[in-house]
C-alpha cells in the first residue's frame, strides 16, 4: 500500500458500491451489496463459488447493468455508463477468462490496449508523435511483465501463465488507476503463482487493486483489506488479520477453505 492510502481514509473512495442489486430474471444474485475500496489499497474479494464475485466485476466495469444501487469511481457515478467510458475514466479489468488477441503478437496486444484506452481505436492515421508515445508505453509494459523475449510471439502461443501475465499488462497498459483482476492465478502452479503475485505487487504500486481470488496464500500475501462476499452480499470487510479471526467469516467460508488447505 502506498503512503497516502496508509494514512487516512477520510477522502473519497477509489470505488464505492452502495446497496447494489442485480437480478437475473427472478433470481436475486447481488442482494444489496456495499463495498468501499480506498485509493492505493490492494483489496481482495473472497467467497464461495457462485457468490456473485464475477457478477460484481461485470457490474462495476459496466458490462451488465445494475438492477438498482450506485457504483462510484472516485466519487463519479458509473451506473448507466458503457464499459469503454468507464475504462477511460481509469478503471480497467481482466476477465476470469483470458481476453487477449491470440493472433497478435505480445507487443501488438499491448499496443492495442494503449491505443484503445486513449480512444484511438484502430485509427492509425492519428499524429505520429502520439503513436511514438503509444509505442513507448507498450515497450515499458512489456519490460515490466518480463516478456521482452516473447515480444513478437503470437499471444496464442504463450504458456497459460504468460497469457495471464500479458492480460495483467493489458489491464495496466492504458494507465488505469483502478484495476480489477478476476482470479489472476487460477489454474497456475505454485511457481507460476509466485511469479504472478510479484507481478501484481509491482503493477499495483501507486494504483488501486480490486482482486477476486480463491488462493488464500495469494489473498493473505497481497491484500491490505479483504471483503467476504457470500450469497450476493458483503458479510465482512476488514484487515486480513481481522477477517481471519471473524467468526462469521469462519462459519460462512474461511473455516472450510482453511481446513481444505490444512
Ligand atoms: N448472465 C447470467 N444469467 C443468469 N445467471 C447468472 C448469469 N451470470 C451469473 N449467473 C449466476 O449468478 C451466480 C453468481 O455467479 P458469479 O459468476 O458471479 O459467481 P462467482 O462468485 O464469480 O463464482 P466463482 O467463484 O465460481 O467464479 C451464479 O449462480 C451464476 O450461475
Ligand atoms: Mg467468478
Amino acid at each position: 500500500m502506498n503512503a497516502d492510502a496508509r494514512t487516512s481514509h477520510a477522502g473519497t473512495p477509489a470505488l464505492a458500491l452502495h446497496d447494489v442489486k442485480k437480478n437475473f430474471g427472478q433470481t436475486a444474485i447481488i442482494r444489496g451489496l456495499n463495498l468501499t475500496v480506498h485509493p492505493g489499497e490492494r483489496h481482495a474479494v473472497i467467497g464461495p463459488n457462485g457468490a456473485g464475485k464475477s457478477t460484481m466485476f461485470h457490474l462495476v466495469s459496466g458490462r451488465i447493468p445494475v438492477s438498482s444501487g450506485s457504483i462510484q469511481l472516485h466519487g463519479r457515478e458509473l451506473t448507466g455508463m458503457p464499459p469503454y467510458e468507464i475504462n477511460r475514466l481509469g478503471l480497467s479489468r481482466s476477465f476470469q477468462i483470458t481476453n487477449i488477441f491470440h493472433n497478435l503478437s505480445v507487443y501488438e496486444n499491448l499496443r492495442c490496449a494503449v491505443l484503445w484506452s486513449q480512444g484511438h481505436g484502430y485509427a492509425f492515421w492519428k499524429r505520429l508523435s502520439r503513436l511514438a508515445d503509444v509505442a513507448e508505453r507498450a515497450e515499458e509494459v512489456l519490460e515490466r511483465l518480463g516478456l521482452q523475449r516473447r515480444r513478437n510471439t503470437p499471444a496464442g502461443l504463450l504458456t497459460y501463465a504468460e497469457q495471464r501475465a500479458l492480460e495483467i499488462g493489458i489491464t495496466i497498459a492504458g494507465g488505469a488507476k483502478v484495476i480489477l483482476l478476476d482470479e489472476p492465478t487460477a489454474g497456475m502452479s505454485r511457481h507460476e503463482t509466485d511469479r504472478v503475485v510479484e507481478l501484481i505487487r509491482t503493477v499495483s504500486e501507486g494504483r488501486t487493486l480490486l482482486m477476486v481470488e480463491h488462493d488464500m496464500s495469494v489473498v493473505f500475501g497481497l491484500a491490505d483489506r479483504i471483503s467476504v462476499l457470500v450469497y450476493g452480499e458483503v458479510i465482512a470487510s476488514d484487515t486480513p488479520q481481522r477477517i481471519r479471526e471473524n467468526p462469521r467469516v469462519q462459519e460462512a467460508y474461511l473455516g472450510a477453505v482453511m481446513e481444505a488447505h490444512a
